[in-house]
C-alpha cells in the first residue's frame, strides 16, 4: 500500500462534530497503515508544526483531507494548516517540486440538502463549486486532483432529532465507506 495520510480539519473534532467522529473512526479502523492527523487536537492554538507537516506531506503519497464544510469552504484550522504547510519553494514556485504526482483526495460533509445547492437554488451553486480552490491548489502544486467524496444535509441543527441522528449516523457511515473505497484505489 501507498502512504495514505489523512488529515482531519475539523476545529473540535471531540466535542463539537457528529459526522466527522464517525467517518475518522471508520477510516482508522479500515486503514491501519496510514497516517492520521487530527489538526484540533495538534493545533489547539493554530500554532502549526510547519517542518513537521512538510514532512508528512513528502512522505504521502495520497492526501486525504476530511473536513465539514464552513462557510462554503474549508475550517479556519485546515485554511491556516494549507497556508503555513503549502510553501513557495517546497508546494510550488520554480524550485517547489515536492508534491509533484501525489494524489489529493477531498471528503466533506455538507450542512444543507443537495437539491438546494443547484444553479440559481436556495445554495446559489452546485457543490461542486466549493471544490474548485482545491483544484486550483492542486493544479498549481502538480498534485493530481482525485476528486470530492460528499455527503449532503448533514446539518448542525439535526443533533436534537433522534431521528435525524440516526439517519445521519448511517449517512456518515455510508459515507466512510466510498472514502475507503476510494482510497484504497488510488493507494493500490
Ligand atoms: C460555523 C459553521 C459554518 C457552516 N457553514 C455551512 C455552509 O456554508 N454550508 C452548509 O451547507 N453547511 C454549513 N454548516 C453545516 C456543517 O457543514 C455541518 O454541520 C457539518 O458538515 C457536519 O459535520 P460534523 O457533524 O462533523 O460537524 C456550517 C456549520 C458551522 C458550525
Amino acid at each position: 500500500m501507498k502512504n495514505v495520510l489523512v488529515i482531519s480539519g475539523h476545529t473540535d473534532l471531540q466535542h463539537d462534530s457528529f459526522n466527522n467522529k464517525i467517518i475518522m473512526a471508520d477510516l482508522e479502523k479500515a486503514l491501519p497503515e496510514a497516517h492520521f492527523e487530527y489538526l484540533d487536537a495538534m493545533y489547539p492554538n493554530f500554532k502549526i508544526d510547519v517542518k513537521k507537516e512538510q514532512e508528512q506531506l513528502v512522505w504521502a503519497d495520497v492526501i486525504v483531507l476530511q473536513f465539514p464544510i464552513f462557510w462554503y469552504s474549508m475550517p479556519s484550522l485546515l485554511a491556516r494548516w494549507m497556508e503555513q504547510t503549502f510553501e513557495h519553494g517546497l508546494s510550488h514556485g520554480s524550485k517547489g517540486k515536492a508534491l509533484v504526482g501525489k494524489k489529493l483526495l477531498l471528503s466533506f460533509t455538507v450542512g444543507a440538502p443537495e437539491d438546494m445547492y443547484r444553479e440559481g437554488g436556495f445554495q446559489l451553486y452546485p457543490v461542486e463549486m466549493m471544490t474548485t480552490r482545491f483544484i486550483q491548489t492542486a493544479h498549481l502544486c502538480s498534485l493530481d486532483y482525485e476528486g470530492a467524496v460528499y455527503t449532503c444535509g448533514l446539518g448542525y441543527a439535526n443533533r436534537d432529532d433522534v431521528e435525524a441522528c440516526k439517519a445521519m449516523e448511517s449517512a456518515a457511515h455510508e459515507h466512510a465507506q466510498r472514502v475507503i473505497n476510494r482510497i484504497e484505489e488510488l493507494a493500490k
